[in-house]
């Protein structure tokens, strides 16, 4: 029988430029945000300073929903490595709710991409080191659920064929 809970904690995983904040303005969601915690604590959504302060004040918030007994709790940040979403499995099971995932499986190349033609640009060493670290969620961490969200094939296919170009007209 399934475990009966008071709701859900989920999770967006993806690395930036994967479409995550896309995705749930496009569904009208109003995700706790690592980004909005920048712009509300230090006038800035870039600034990566205080990110212990950014992420323990977007704990508390999920603390005070979890409090309310609210049924659907999203978390839009990157969430690449298990020890970065364990504090979210200890407030599930705190408070009795099931933890699930949206994996934004989407090509680094694609998201370099994507991240290259956007006004706010992360920089691409940050970039190299998240995609080092990504990690994407599995049933046996303990989601209960995982969406995988992927991009386009037509996306990913000009991307595929960009490197093709790029190599054949290398150097060499
Ligand atoms: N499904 C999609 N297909 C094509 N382009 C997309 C898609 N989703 C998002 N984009 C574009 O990719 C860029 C990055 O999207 P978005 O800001 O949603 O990514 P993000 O995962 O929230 O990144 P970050 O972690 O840096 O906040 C935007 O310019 C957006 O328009
Ligand atoms: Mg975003």
């Amino acid at each position: 029988m399934p475990k009966s809970t008071r709701g859900q904690i989920i999770l967006a995983v993806g690395l930036p430029g994967s479409g995550k904040s896309t995705y749930f303005a496009r569904r009208g969601i109003h995700p706790l945000s690592s980004d909005t915690m920048r712009l509300w604590l230090l006038d800035d959504e870039t600034d990566q300073h205080y990110q212990p302060w950014v992420f323990g004040t977007l704990r508390y918030l999920m603390d005070i929903r979890l409090r309310f007994g609210r049924p659907r709790n999203y978390v839009d940040a990157t969430n690449l490595s298990r020890r970065e979403r364990r504090p979210y499995f200890r407030l599930a099971a705190q408070y009795g709710y099931e933890m699930q995932a949206i994996f934004f499986d989407v090509p680094a190349t694609v998201c370099r991409e994507r991240n290259r033609r956007r006004h706010r640009q992360v920089p691409e060493e940050a970039m190299d080191r998240m995609v080092r670290k990504l990690k994407p969620p599995t049933l046996e961490e303990g989601f209960a659920k995982i969406t995988v969200v992927r991009a386009r094939k037509a996306e990913v296919r000009s991307q595929k064929s960009g490197v093709r170009r790029k190599t054949a007209a290398g150097p060499f």
